[in-house]
């Protein structure tokens, strides 16, 4: 018997990263999964490495993606009992150089997705007693020099969380939120700072141990979502090696 046996499992951010690991693993865990991303051959990679993944398109900055895709889920499954707010841009600018483009562009994805993908999540998540699980970062919980934009939307998804987190309190629903440290996938890879920054304003927040794996991440999801978690509601889990311990 497996933790998420018979359970139905939606993820964003499926095609890479933290949510391509969070679906192998909850799959090897006996999870149904559906993968929702805009990366089309990335679900097809993430389906195939988790042995088997439904996929659908879905950019979460459309609030009507996000409702279909999420009826779909419901159609091809019949009920829902883990949704995981995964996916989520980054960038690096000095303040000035932040375009209108650029703002609307990243709350439209890190904010404005969870909201419109919890909205749609909640009525089946009610209906099965399920979990809602929001990727913030550390980002959201201590300001960070360069990345004002990203920092704004963590910092409401945190907040998010724990205001779901209420209105929800009497219900069955559990919604917390995971905020990972540095992780080691395509995000950090492709993340580029300005040319003329001053270190010394990130020396506070670069830590002192190894990044994580994107493994360590979906284990700390596996673990919310699953029913050991039953007493963990409105709860912010750092997985960070310690980044905003001091
Ligand atoms: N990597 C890190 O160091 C780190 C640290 C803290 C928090 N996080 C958060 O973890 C989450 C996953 O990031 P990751 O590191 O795995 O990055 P990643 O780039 O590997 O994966 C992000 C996924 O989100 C998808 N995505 C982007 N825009 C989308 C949209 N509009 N609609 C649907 N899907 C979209 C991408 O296609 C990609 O598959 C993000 O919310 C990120 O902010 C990452």
């Amino acid at each position: 018997m497996e933790r998420f046996d018979g359970r139905v499992v939606a993820l964003t951010g499926a095609a890479s990263g933290v949510g391509r690991a969070t679906a192998i693993r909850l799959a090897g865990e006996g999870a149904r999964v559906a993968g929702l991303d805009i990366d089309e051959p990335g679900l097809a990679e993430t389906a195939e490495l988790a042995g088997g993944m439904a996929t659908i398109r879905c950019d979460v900055a459309r609030r009507d993606d996000c409702h279909a895709a999420i009826e779909q889920v419901i159609a091809d499954h019949g009920r829902l009992d883990v949704f995981g707010n995964i996916a989520g841009i980054a960038r690096s600018h000095h303040v000035p150089d932040v375009t209108e483009q650029d703002w609307d562009r990243m709350v439209a994805v890190n904010l404005s997705g969870v909201f419109w993908c919890a909205q749609a999540a909640i009525p089946h998540l009610l209906a099965t007693e399920g979990v809602l699980i929001n990727i913030a970062s550390n980002a959201g919980l201590i300001g960070q020099a360069y990345t004002v934009p990203y920092c704004a939307t963590k910092g409401a998804v945190v907040n998010m969380t724990r205001a779901l987190a209420m209105e929800y309190a009497k219900t069955g629903l559990r919604v917390n939120a995971i905020a990972p440290g540095g992780v080691q996938t395509p995000l950090v890879a492709n993340y580029q700072m300005p040319d003329d920054v001053d270190y010394t304003l990130m020396a506070g927040y670069m830590g002192f141990r190894t990044m994580s794996q994107p493994e360590d991440i979906a284990a700390a999801f596996a673990f919310l979502a699953s029913d050991e978690a039953r007493q963990v509601h409105g709860a912010v889990l750092s997985v960070d090696a310690g980044l905003t311990a001091g």
